[in-house]
C-alpha cells in the first residue's frame, strides 16, 4: 500500500473508533444546527481532530482542508477530509455514514479512502493502482439497461429553491430505472458506485469533502464521475453524476430530456 494511503487509512479507522465509541450512547451527543437541516456534532469535530493529528503527524507540511475547520497549510499536498458524512443518519442512530480522506497532488486526487465504521468496511484507491474493498478489488457494475439500475441520490435538503428541478429529474429516472436509493452520506454513495452495488448516483449542491475520495475511488474501479452535461469537473463543482460508462452515457442523456434548458440549481445558492 503506497505510505500516504497507509497514513490516510489509519488516520480514518481512528476517526472510525470515535464514532463507533459514541454510537453506543447517542443521547450524550451534543448536536448544534450549522444552518437549516444542517448539523455538526462533537463527533464530527472529534474525529476530524483525530484525522489531523495523524496526517500532519507523518506529514507536517501538507495542506488540509476539512469540513468542520476549514483549510490551513499551503503545499501541493492537499488531503480533503470529511470526518463524518452522514450526520444526520449518525445522530438518529442510522446505521449509513462513513469517514471520507481524499488525497491531491497539484489538484490531482492521488489518494482515497472512504470508511464504514458500522460495517468496517473500508474502500480504497490510488491514482492508477485501482480500487479495493477490504483488500479486495472492486470494479462498477456491468449492467448496462438503464431499467434495471438502481441509482442513488441525495435529495435536496438545504437550498429548497432548487426542489422542483430535483423533482423533474426524480420522476424522470424513478419511472426509467429499477429504483433510487437515498442512503445520506455521499461518499459511502460513490463508494457503492465503485464497488457495483449501485450502477449510478447523482446529486445537487455537493461539497469538496463529499466527493473528493469517492471520485478516485470511481474512477478506479472503471467508472465516470462527472458534471450534470457529463464534463470531467473538479471537486469544487457542485452537482455530479458517478456510473458505470454506459449508465452514465444514459443518464446524461436522460437529464438532457428531462431538464432541455439545462440544470444550474446551484448557481442558485
Ligand atoms: C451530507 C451527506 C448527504 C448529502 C449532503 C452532504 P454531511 O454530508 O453526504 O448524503 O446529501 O449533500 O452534505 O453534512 O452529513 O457531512
Ligand atoms: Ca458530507
Ligand atoms: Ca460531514
Amino acid at each position: 500500500m503506497h505510505p500516504m494511503l497507509n497514513t490516510a487509512v489509519k488516520a480514518a479507522r481512528r476517526a472510525g473508533t470515535i464514532i463507533n465509541r459514541a454510537s453506543l450512547d447517542l443521547d450524550l451527543v451534543k448536536v448544534s444546527r450549522k444552518q437549516q437541516n444542517d448539523f455538526v456534532t462533537e463527533v464530527d469535530k472529534a474525529a476530524e481532530a483525530a484525522i489531523i493529528e495523524t496526517l500532519l503527524k507523518a506529514y507536517p507540511d501538507h495542506a488540509i482542508l476539512a469540513e468542520e475547520s476549514g483549510r490551513t497549510g499551503n503545499s501541493e499536498y492537499l488531503w480533503v477530509i470529511d470526518p463524518l458524512d452522514g450526520t444526520t443518519n449518525f445522530i438518529h442512530g442510522f446505521p449509513q455514514y462513513c469517514v471520507s480522506i481524499g488525497l491531491q497532488h497539484k489538484g490531482v486526487m492521488t489518494q482515497g479512502v472512504v470508511y464504514d465504521p458500522t460495517r468496517d468496511e473500508l474502500f480504497t484507491a490510488t491514482r492508477g493502482a485501482g480500487a479495493y474493498l477490504n483488500n479486495r478489488r472492486i470494479r462498477v457494475s456491468k449492467n448496462i439497461h438503464m431499467q434495471e439500475a438502481l441509482l442513488g441520490t441525495g435529495f435536496p435538503f438545504k437550498n429548497l429553491n432548487i426542489l422542483d428541478q430535483y423533482l423533474t429529474l426524480f420522476r424522470h429516472l424513478s419511472a426509467r430505472s429499477a429504483g433510487l436509493r437515498r442512503p445520506g452520506a455521499a461518499a459511502l454513495d460513490l463508494a457503492y458506485v465503485a464497488c457495483g452495488r449501485f450502477d449510478g448516483f447523482f446529486e445537487i449542491g455537493l461539497s469538496p469533502w463529499d466527493v473528493a475520495a469517492g471520485s478516485l475511488l470511481v474512477t478506479e474501479a472503471g467508472g465516470l464521475i462527472g458534471g450534470f452535461d457529463g464534463e470531467a469537473v473538479g471537486i469544487e463543482h457542485k452537482d455530479f453524476i458517478a456510473a458505470n460508462p454506459k449508465i452514465y452515457a444514459q443518464m446524461i442523456a436522460l437529464f438532457k430530456e428531462a431538464l432541455p434548458a439545462g440544470v444550474s440549481p446551484s448557481a442558485m445558492e
